[in-house]
């Protein structure tokens, strides 16, 4: 490639960045000179954030103690940043509660879902006794004599998921005598059933980048009478996801990646606020209970959200999060998915450009409605390759090991001379490590 049209790329990202109106958002994290393309793993940290941790540590618990319970708001935590979150999700407030990781989340949220289908087509036959491990059998349509009436025991689970909702909602379908029906998430309609219970989605794709389509795919999991789960890991923070707006009936989703919460930070879970009464956990812990200071032996659940939650919450982690969400304020998703679909589309030019054909192949689809917030190539020396483009400052990382490449773009932090940068170094990189 010519020394102008390396130029011309360059200008081209001076400008954009120039143009942006999110590129003074970097500024509120701590980022070094490098490249940082891993914020799909875990964000990076807000400045003002370790500030307030330190007053939660050494003022709320230091000073006021167990008075911070209620004094430094600890107690109501869990929902007063569900819905801080809430906004950023397309959610109304008072339907996302925070606490847990993802995978507890997902089990809440799987069995939940499935006892929220029981009470519309009755129980599953033959509780605890039915096959339920994978078998990638397709649902049987109604019509088969084999289907007793009125019963839903499949659950659908997407085929390429992240493994934690595959093992989770497998240990669920072991729970409850349901059987798992793995399907990769464009043939979710097809496999619909009157047999399945619930449907377990990832909006985005953790390995390729792609968009999965949530309005569709919830309209026809309702068609089908199903309740359907989504994993918004890869999404939230990204783009928008309109829980509400769509009629979702349960979502999951972690705050360590877009959200910027830290390592650990806790999961969260949403309840559409018309399931809420029938919610019924699978972890009804004390923290859930309407009165949970009543210390009773009967179990009563609590009204809303706080329903969601299981034990005492991490508060640390907690109002780490809630100090990092900060920087969403004044910051419109549209704008965000704006600028990810600028990013990528700009950093995909850039591979073009500058890597030599036959190197790596874009497993992130070119179409922006199938398109989420990352860039996987597949390339045969993947490993060697991140290896020398992490010391040489840009940070992506691996997945599906050895093959891919993966590279996320946080909006709030990532810029145009970034993906420029990060695929000229990419093109060096390759130039020095042979094809395999
Ligand atoms: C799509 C998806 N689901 C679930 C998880 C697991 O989350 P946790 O470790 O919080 O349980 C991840 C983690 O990266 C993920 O990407």
């Amino acid at each position: 490639m010519s020394e102008t049209s390396r130029e011309d790329l360059r200008q081209r990202a001076l400008g954009l960045d120039a143009a942006d109106p999110l590129a003074a958002r970097r500024k509120l994290f701590v980022l070094d000179d490098g490249v940082y393309l891993d914020g799909n793993s875990l964000g990076a940290l807000p400045v003002h954030v370790p500030a307030r941790v330190q007053d939660v540590l050494t003022r709320q618990w230091g000073e006021l103690r167990i008075r911070s319970w209620g004094e430094s708001g600890w107690w109501t935590a869990p929902e007063r940043i569900g819905d801080r979150i809430a906004p950023l999700v397309g959610a109304a407030a008072g339907q996302i509660v925070v606490g847990d990781s993802t995978s507890v989340n997902v089990f809440k949220a799987v069995v939940a879902a499935t006892r929220l289908a029981s009470l519309r087509g009755g129980e599953p036959s033959r509780v605890g006794e039915g096959p339920s491990l994978a078998d990638g059998e397709p649902s049987r349509a109604a019509g088969d004599p084999s289907l007793v009436d009125g019963v839903r025991d499949e659950i659908l689970v997407d085929a390429t998921t992240f493994p934690t909702d595959g093992y989770i909602a497998a240990s669920a379908a072991r729970l409850t005598g349901h059987r798992i029906v793995p399907v990769d998430p464009a043939d979710v309609p097809a496999a619909l059933g009157p047999r399945t219970a619930a449907v377990l989605l990832n909006q985005v794709d953790f390995r390729t980048g792609r968009l999965h389509d949530l309005p569709g795919l919830t309209a026809a999991v309702h068609a089908a009478g199903a309740i359907v789960v989504w994993d918004l890991c890869h999404s939230a923070g990204a783009l928008p996801v309109g829980l509400d707006e769509h009629g979702v009936d349960l979502a999951v989703g972690c705050t360590y990646k877009y959200l910027n919460g830290g390592p650990g930070s806790p999961a969260y879970l949403y309840v559409a606020e018309r399931h809420q009464s029938a919610f019924d956990s699978p972890l009804p812990g004390w923290n859930s209970h309407a009165d949970p200071f009543g210390m009773t032996s009967d179990y009563a659940p609590a009204d809303g959200s706080v329903r969601g939650r299981v034990g005492t919450p991490d508060i640390v982690s907690m109002l780490t999060l809630e100090a990092a969400l900060d920087v969403w304020d004044g910051v419109s998703v549209d704008a965000v998915r704006a600028k990810s679909l600028a990013l990528t589309d700009f950093f995909l030019e850039c591979v073009e450009a500058y890597v030599p054909a036959g190197r790596v192949t874009s497993l992130t689809p070119a179409a922006h409605a199938e398109r989420g917030s990352q860039v996987a190539l597949r390339c045969a020396e993947a490993e060697p390759v991140m290896r020398r483009l992490i010391e040489r400052g840009v940070v992506g990382d691996l997945r599906r090991r050895p093959d891919v490449l993966r590279f996320g773009f946080t909006p709030l932090y990532v810029g145009f001379a970034d993906a420029e940068r990060a695929a000229r170094v990419l093109a060096e990189v390759l130039d020095e490590v042979p094809a395999a």
